[in-house]
C-alpha cells in the first residue's frame, strides 16, 4: 500500500471487559487480547491506520497504532462506535462480558450478614451494532464455542450481520494466551476455510487476507 495515499482505516477491539461489583472486585473472563492485538499489528504492517480498542490486558502497545484503553462493555461499545465513522473495516476480537452486576457498589461489599446474590443484567452486543450500522464496511467476529461449533458460528455470523466469522473451540488449543491454535474461518456466503495449528501472528494474517479478499 502506498504511504502517500489515504490509508484505510481498520478498528480492532480487543481483550476482555472488567465488570464492577464493587471498587475492589469485578467479573470478567480469561480472555488475554492477543489475538486483536496481532490482527493490529498485522494490519498496521500492511499500511493500515489502526484503531484499537482494548480492554484491560498486560499487552504492549502496538506501535504506531492508536489506542484506546476501556474497561466495561459499555465503555468499548461507546469507544467503538464513536470509532466506527472512520473505519472502513472492523474487527471484534473482544471477550465482552454478556452480563454486569445491576448494581455497581460505591463501597466495599462487607462480608457476612448472611447469603449474597449477584443480580446481573446483558449488556449490550457490540458487533451486532456495528453490523447493524455496516454501511459499505467489511465487518468480522469472532466466536467461541465448547460445542456444535460451525452451527452456532454461522448462527452468530448472520445474526450479528457479520461478513466473517472467526470461530474457535475451547478445550482443543489454546486459545487463551499465546500459544497454536486452530481457527474455522466461515463467510456470509459459506465458505470455509479451516486453519489449524498456527500461532496467532500466523493466524492475524490469514484474518487480513479474507477480509481484504471482500
Ligand atoms: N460480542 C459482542 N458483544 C457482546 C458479546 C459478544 O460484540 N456483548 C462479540 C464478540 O466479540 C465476538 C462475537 O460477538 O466477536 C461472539 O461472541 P461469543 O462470546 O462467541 O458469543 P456470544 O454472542 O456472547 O454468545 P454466547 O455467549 O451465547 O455463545
Amino acid at each position: 500500500m502506498r504511504k502517500s495515499a489515504k490509508r484505510p482505516c481498520l478498528l480492532v477491539a480487543a481483550g476482555p471487559t472488567r465488570e464492577r461489583i464493587d471498587p475492589v472486585r469485578f467479573i470478567s473472563n480469561y480472555s488475554t487480547g492477543t489475538f486483536g492485538y496481532e490482527i493490529a499489528k498485522a494490519a498496521k504492517r500492511r499500511g493500515y491506520s489502526v484503531v484499537l480498542v482494548s480492554g484491560p490486558t498486560y499487552l504492549k502497545e502496538p506501535r504506531g497504532v492508536k489506542v484506546i484503553r476501556v474497561e466495561s462493555a459499555r465503555d468499548m461499545k461507546r469507544a467503538v462506535m464513536r470509532q466506527l465513522p472512520r473505519a472502513k473495516t472492523v474487527v471484534i476480537a473482544a471477550a465482552v462480558s454478556d452480563w454486569r452486576p445491576r448494581f455497581e457498589a460505591k463501597r466495599k461489599i462487607k462480608k457476612g450478614a448472611g447469603k449474597k446474590v449477584l443480580e446481573l443484567v446483558e449488556n449490550d452486543d457490540i458487533l451486532s451494532e456495528v453490523g447493524n450500522r455496516k454501511r459499505g464496511r467489511v465487518v468480522a467476529g469472532f466466536a467461541l464455542e465448547t460445542e456444535n461449533l460451525e452451527r452456532n458460528a454461522l448462527r452468530k455470523l448472520l445474526q450479528k450481520n457479520a461478513d466473517l466469522i472467526i470461530a474457535n473451540r475451547l478445550g482443543d488449543s489454546s486459545i487463551f494466551g499465546d500459544g497454536r491454535t486452530s481457527v474455522v474461518m466461515i463467510d456470509k456466503w459459506g465458505n470455509r476455510t479451516s486453519v489449524r495449528n498456527r500461532t496467532k501472528r500466523e493466524l492475524a494474517s490469514n484474518v487480513l487476507d479474507r477480509l481484504e479478499a471482500f
